[in-house]
């Protein structure tokens, strides 16, 4: 027997404020939507943890999404899509039996079209350590585009200093020199750089004083942004179930005054949040 399923809206996650950078994009792309926003800020950063953490973590929240009516969740986080999505589509998700829960990552749409950018068939990939060491984006990348080289760079300190607001410091500047000089050293034909860590776009300012202008410089926002609607397009029976009232709610797992104050750098306007447990 078929169950009425309710619309839902879109979940969208991060392990803190850095997937407000990839929701702007897509409510910019698909502005009738309403979204439910998750920053796991009381357990953020991610990308230090181990694989088992984070897909606790992640499984955790997306469960709290489906809780909350949600049918399909996006991780905004490549930490959380290189370490927790495979297992969650692959053993979570199946034993759940409901065919209208659906989980999206942030590699695969962003290594299905980064090859277009390069003329030297060199990238580079700045990271959190997590995604880096799980190598997804080299061995993604290698599915659509195998003759292009991908040099990955963990940048460790990247996401607490933009998590205490220092991203526009003086003291950034010798971070970011550091993991730009020891990325550029692996090859100098590096053409693209992908900001494969949703907070990154934070230091896109600071990274384009230490590199060549030829460079391009990749944010992940609009590129999955627009794989989004595709699959929409391409899912009609999900789409139907996406409630469409041109709305966002923002939730947090840690203080609602510091995430308000934050998470307004993200986002770009006031935000008031609501804290939940996981
Ligand atoms: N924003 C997350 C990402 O895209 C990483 C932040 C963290 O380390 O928790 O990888």
């Amino acid at each position: 027997m078929n169950t009425v399923q309710q619309q839902g809206a879109i979940g969208v996650f991060d392990s803190g404020y850095g997937g407000l950078t990839i929701l702007k994009d897509i409510v910019k792309t698909l502005p009738t939507y309403s979204y439910k926003y998750l920053g796991d800020n009381a357990r953020t950063p991610y990308g230090t943890r181990s694989f088992e953490t984070v897909h606790q973590y992640t499984w955790q929240a997306v469960q709290w999404f489906f809780q909350q009516g949600c049918h399909l969740v996006v991780l905004a986080c490549n930490t959380a899509s290189a370490k927790a999505l495979r297992t969650i589509q692959q053993t979570n998700l199946p034993v759940l039996q409901d065919k209208h829960k659906r989980v999206l990552g942030v590699i695969r749409p962003t290594a299905e079209i980064i090859g277009n950018y390069t003329q030297t068939n060199h990238i580079g990939i700045l990271g959190t350590t997590g995604t880096v060491q799980s190598s997804s984006y080299v061995l993604e990348i290698e599915k659509f585009f195998p003759s292009v080289k991908v040099h990955q760079q963990a940048c460790p300190l990247f996401v607490p200093l933009i998590e205490n607001n220092e991203h526009n410091s003086q003291g950034a500047n010798f971070f970011v020199e550091k993991y730009l000089q020891e990325l550029l050293n692996q090859s100098n034909n590096i053409d693209t750089i992908l900001l494969a860590c949703t907070h990154y776009p934070l230091l896109i300012n600071k990274i384009k004083n230490y590199i060549n202008g030829n460079t391009k410089i990749i944010s992940q926002g609009e590129i999955v942004a627009n794989s989004l609607k595709d699959y929409l397009l391409r899912h009609p029976e999900i789409n139907a179930l996406c409630k469409q009232e041109n709305k966002v709610e923002f939730f947090t797992t840690d203080n609602t005054t510091a995430f308000n104050n934050q998470a307004t750098t993200f986002w770009g306007q006031a935000i008031s949040s609501i804290q939940i447990e996981l």
